[in-house]
């Protein structure tokens, strides 16, 4: 089964395990946030996956909304810039906003994008994101709801890209070096 470029990558997360663990953020996502409906927005293109999955995991009312963002280019290191492609579809003002994010490296996208939501008053901006890198101890950003420590190398699978490839891949998995 290859997913892009003739290689494989090795597991890292299964998909069974991803499953379980994203059923787990929807129960603990419902029961800590308070009642009412969500805005759950998700950063394109790498969350789609996981934001698939998780909205199907949180029973309550909800809007979906996305925002494009770019922040690498196909290079495989952070630029630390970012880039607003496609902005969302409705106004968030008294809305509580769930963010959803793929993966935290520096964390620099996730500060910008937070930032950027929390100006347009909204009632509450929280953010759920699927994996943490561990760069990210030394930016002091809040994940509300984090799935996965990952190792500290590129990740790919479950919506994650290596120049675009590999995003259907249906597990977590790093590419061999080389
Ligand atoms: P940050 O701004 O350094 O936190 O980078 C966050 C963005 O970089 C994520 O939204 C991903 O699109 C991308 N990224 C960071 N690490 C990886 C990785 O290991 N695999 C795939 N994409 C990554
Ligand atoms: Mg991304």
């Amino acid at each position: 089964m290859v997913h892009g470029a003739g290689v494989r990558p090795r597991e890292l997360i299964s998909a069974a395990a991803i499953a379980e663990r994203v059923r787990q953020l929807g129960r603990q996502i419902d029961e800590t946030l308070p009642p009412g409906p969500l805005t759950v927005i998700g950063v394109l293109r790498g969350a789609f996956v996981f934001m698939a999955d998780l909205v199907r995991a949180i029973p309550r009312e909800m809007t979906c909304d996305f925002l494009g963002v770019r922040s690498y280019g196909d290079a495989t290191i952070s630029s630390g810039v970012v880039e607003i492609t496609s902005d969302l579809a409705a106004p968030i003002a008294g809305r509580q906003v769930l963010l959803v994010e793929d993966i935290a490296d520096t964390g620099l996208t996730l500060r910008y994008l937070r930032e950027l939501l929390a100006a347009r008053g909204p009632a509450s901006v929280q953010t759920c994101v699927l994996l943490s890198k561990p760069m990210l101890q030394q930016t002091p950003i809040a994940i509300d709801f984090l799935g996965f420590e990952a190792p500290d190398e590129f990740v790919v699978g479950y919506g994650l890209d290596a120049a675009q490839l590999y995003r259907n891949l249906p597990y977590i998995g790093v590419l061999p070096k080389g």
